[in-house]
C-alpha cells in the first residue's frame, strides 16, 4: 500500500535526520565562518568580481529602463539576449540557446529530444537535471538507437568521461549524443574540452551551467537545431527569460575568458598539486588528466560529515557529497580549487585532512 503524505514525511526524517532539522542542520553542515581557503564554489578561475564586469553590470543597470518578465520565447530578435546567443553561436562554432540555468537547459534540452518510449543511456553520475527531464518522457533501455547524456568532468567525482570512446559508440549505433561540458567551458582552453580534443562536430549538443567558470546564473544548450530544441523546451517557453543584467555579465565574461590563459594554467598547476599532496595523506580520486575537482573518498556519510566539520575547524570551506549527489555508500569531501589558491592555501589544505587521518581513520 502507498504510503501517505505525512507517513513519507515521518519516514524521511526518520532515516536522514534524527532531530528532525533536516540533514544539513543535523550533521552535514560545517561552520565556516572562520575559514580562509575556499574550495566550495566553482569559480574557476576566480573571476566573479572582476572589474571589467561588474563596471559594466552597474552601467547597465542604471541606464536599463523596462526589463523582459516574460518567457524568453517573446523577447525581439535584435534584443541584447539574441545578440548574446548569435556572438556565443559564432564564438563555439553551433546555434546557441541561453537559458536561466544549467539545470534547466539540460531538462529542457532532453525535454525537446525525447519522445515516449524514446531509448536513453546514460550512467548514474550524470547530473540530476537530466534525469529530472527523463522522468517525464523516455524510457531507460539497454538497445538500440537512442540518446546517450554523458559529461566531460563529472562534478560529483572529478574524473572524465571516455568522451571518444562514446563518439564511436554514438556513430555505429546511430544516436544522437549530448555533452554536459559545465565543469570544463572556459576551463580546458579558451573554448572547452570537446573542443581541445578536436571533437565537437561529433557531438550533437553540448549543454553547460555558465554558474561555473562563467560565474553567471545562467545556462547554455549548444547545437544545430536550436529553433527545435526552443520550440520544444518547457523551462524555454514557461519561464521567464534572463534579465538583462545577466546577459550583460555574460557578454562581459566571455570577453575576461577568452583572455585568462594565466588563470587556467594556474588552475591546472594548483589542481595537481593540491591532488598529488592529498593522496600521501587520504584515499583521493585519481584521474589521468588533470582535473580542477579533487575529491577525498570517505566510507560513511557521517564521517564525511565529521572530516568536513574538522577541515572548517582548520580554516577550510569544502563540500560534502552526499546521496542524492552520491550513492549513499560512496560518499565524497569534494575540493572545487581555483586559480588564486595559494602554496600555502594548498598546504593548509593538507595539513587539515593529514591530521583528521591522524587522529581516526578515513
Ligand atoms: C554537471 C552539471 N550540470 C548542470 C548543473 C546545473 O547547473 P546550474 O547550477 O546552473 O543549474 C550543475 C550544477 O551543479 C552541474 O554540475
Amino acid at each position: 500500500m502507498q504510503a501517505t503524505h505525512q507517513e513519507r514525511v515521518i519516514n524521511y526524517f526518520k532515516s536522514r535526520s534524527e532531530n528532525g532539522q533536516g540533514a544539513i542542520s543535523d550533521y552535514l553542515s560545517a561552520d565556516t565562518s572562520q575559514a580562509s581557503v575556499f574550495v566550495h564554489n566553482s569559480d574557476y578561475l576566480r573571476l566573479a568580481n572582476k572589474q571589467y564586469v561588474v563596471s559594466r553590470q552597474v552601467e547597465q543597470l542604471k541606464t536599463c529602463s523596462q526589463d523582459a518578465f516574460f518567457s524568453s520565447t517573446l523577447l525581439e530578435d535584435d534584443g541584447l539576449h539574441a545578440q548574446l546567443e548569435r556572438r556565443l553561436g559564432q564564438y563555439y562554432g553551433k546555434e546557441c540557446i541561453l537559458t536561466q540555468s544549467g539545470y534547466v537547459a539540460n531538462t529542457g534540452l532532453v525535454h525537446a529530444l525525447c519522445e515516449p518510449g524514446t531509448h536513453v543511456y546514460t550512467d548514474n553520475f550524470t547530473h540530476a537535471s537530466f534525469f529530472d527531464g527523463l522522468r517525464a518522457k523516455a524510457n531507460m533501455k539497454k538497445h538500440g538507437s537512442g540518446l546517450i547524456i554523458i559529461e566531460t568532468l563529472y562534478s560529483s567525482n572529478g574524473t572524465f568521461a571516455p568522451v571518444k570512446e562514446v563518439i564511436a559508440l554514438k556513430q555505429k549505433y546511430d544516436c544522437v549524443l549530448v555533452v554536459d561540458e559545465s565543469h570544463t567551458l572556459g576551463i580546458y582552453g579558451t573554448h572547452g574540452y570537446l573542443h581541445t580534443l578536436g571533437v565537437e562536430k561529433d557531438v550533437d549538443y553540448i549543454t553547460a551551467s555558465l554558474a561555473k567558470a562563467f560565474c553567471t546564473r545562467a545556462g547554455i544548450i549548444m547545437g544545430n537545431s536550436a529553433l527545435f530544441v526552443k520550440e520544444n523546451s518547457f523551462p524555454y517557453i514557461f519561464s521567464s527569460a534572463l534579465t538583462e543584467n545577466d546577459i550583460v555579465r555574460l557578454d562581459s565574461m566571455l570577453d575576461v575568458i577568452k583572455d585568462s590563459d594565466d588563470r587556467r594554467e594556474r588552475l591546472m598547476r594548483v589542481s595537481h598539486e593540491l591532488r598529488e599532496g592529498l593522496a600521501r595523506v587520504a584515499r583521493v580520486i585519481r584521474t589521468p588528466i588533470p582535473s580542477p575537482i579533487v575529491c577525498v573518498e570517505v566510507d560513511s556519510e557521517l564521517k564525511v560529515a565529521k572530516l568536513n566539520r574538522h577541515l572548517a575547524s582548520r580554516g577550510v570551506a569544502a563540500a560534502v557529497f552526499v546521496w542524492p549527489t552520491r550513492p549513499k555508500h560512496l560518499p565524497v569531501v569534494r575540493m572545487t580549487t581555483h586559480s588564486e589558491l595559494s602554496a600555502s592555501d594548498i598546504s593548509t589544505i593538507i595539513a587539515a585532512v593529514s591530521s583528521y587521518s591522524n587522529v581516526s581513520k578515513l
